[in-house]
């Protein structure tokens, strides 16, 4: 079996996304099952050029992971002569110009959401990508989720008959700071600094939405910051000046109505952080991380509203477990494996920063919803 090894420039493994979800349960988690197996008796060995602002995080992150390669330097990161991918998960704000750079030096590229801060530059970025000829890919993780694989899964089946509505509920109660520490960097808080809920999440819910139930035809927003002052890693107070919570409705291909919460200022009374429920003509689901539950027709039960008597069912065991069937990986990892397969084989690769820019788009369109006080189309992107 011949090895073959690609060099991967990982910019942002410092922070909490790249750190945990790429080098560590994707990267490094392949190179522990013995490299990504090409099918063709050639096994694919990814080599991390790590590459950040602070030498000493890097060395110590290297050191503990027994990796060679490491620079504070992204010029000297993309010409050393094993790099063929760069990776970005760095700050949404400083994605733009890093990616541009990896382009010119004729980079393939795979980058977290959102790809950039506004739908010109990550359009932009998908054109010069295109241009350049080089692989690209935006990380679409919750797509390769065991719940979201369940539910489209059953979109597939034809469980549904005519999809009706789509509800979806995100959030959790991130602290503010002050008695006890934010779980979340203080830069989600801040506008100024590429935070807020829709910047966020709503390039999550462009794609679910799409690949999942019907293209996003329209979007209304109504957003609020509502913990309007929090303490940073540094215990200041700083002023959060943007939106906390995202309360958004979407109108979907075939007169799907899809609504869905996003709140930082919410407590938790859901079986997991994300949950979604579909209710179509013969049947309906609710789909989490990892699980997904589903009713059909002919086991809907037949309540009555009478606010006089208690409730006398149990609604929620009326449900039914969709069962495995397969197994899950994680989901950034299959996700890298994709891409992996795609830059060194040619296969179908279909999560580019075209599918990216849409992310953007539908939370530019969110945000100026917000603003203005109504719904908006959501037009094609072509390049
Ligand atoms: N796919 C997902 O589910 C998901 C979840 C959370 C975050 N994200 C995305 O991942 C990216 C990183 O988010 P995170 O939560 O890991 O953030 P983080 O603050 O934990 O990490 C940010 C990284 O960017 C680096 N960086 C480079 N320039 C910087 C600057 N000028 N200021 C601050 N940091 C700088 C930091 O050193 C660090 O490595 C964001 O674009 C975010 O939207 C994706």
């Amino acid at each position: 079996m011949s090895r073959r090894v690609i060099g991967i420039v990982m910019n942002g493994v410092t922070g909490r996304m790249g750190y945990r979800q790429h080098l560590v349960r994707s990267i490094l988690a392949i190179r522990e099952q013995g490299g990504l197996a090409l099918g063709d008796g050639e096994v694919l060995w990814p080599e991390p050029i790590l590459v950040g602002r602070s030498a000493h995080k890097l060395k110590e992150l290297a050191d503990r992971h027994g990796l060679e390669h490491w620079t504070t330097s992204l010029d000297e990161a993309l010409a050393h002569p094993l790099a063929e991918i760069y990776f970005d998960a760095q700050l949404t704000q400083v994605r733009e110009p890093a990616i541009r750079t990896a382009i010119a030096a004729g980079k393939h590229i795979y980058t977290e959401k959102p790809t950039a801060e506004s739908l010109d530059a990550a359009m932009e970025l998908a054109r010069l990508a295109r241009e350049a000829g080089v692989c690209n890919g935006a990380v679409q993780d919750k797509l390769f989720l065991p719940g979201l694989l369940k539910l489209k899964r059953l979109v597939d089946g034809g469980f549904f008959g005519r999809i009706l509505s789509v509800r979806g509920e995100f959030g959790y109660w991130v602290f503010e700071g002050d008695w006890q520490q934010a779980q979340r960097p203080s830069w989600n808080y801040r506008a100024e600094d590429g935070g807020g809920m829709i910047l966020d999440m709503f390039p999550h819910w462009r794609y679910v939405l799409d690949n999942v139930v019907a293209p996003v035809r329209s979007v209304y927003a109504h957003t609020a910051t509502h913990i309007p002052e929090r303490v940073d890693e540094r215990g200041r107070t700083y002023p959060a000046t943007a939106d906390d919570a995202a309360y958004g409705i979407f109108e979907l291909d075939g007169g799907i109505t899809a609504q869905i919460n996003s709140s930082w200022a919410v407590r938790v009374d859901r079986d997991e952080l994300v949950e979604f429920q579909i209710d179509g003509t013969e049947g309906s689901a609710v789909a989490g991380l990892r699980n997904c539950r589903f009713q059909h027709r002919a086991a809907t039960p037949k309540p009555v509203w009478n606010p006089d008597l208690p409730v006398t069912e149990s609604f929620r065991s009326q449900w039914q477990q969709v069962p495995d069937n397969a197994e899950f990986d994680n989901g950034f990892k299959v996700q890298w494996e994709l891409f992996l397969k795609h830059v060194v084989t040619g296969s179908p690769y279909h999560w580019d920063l075209l599918q990216g820019a849409k992310g953007v788009q539908l939370a530019e369109l969110g945000l100026r919803s917000a603003r203005e006080g109504r719904r908006l189309d959501v037009p094609a992107l072509e390049i």
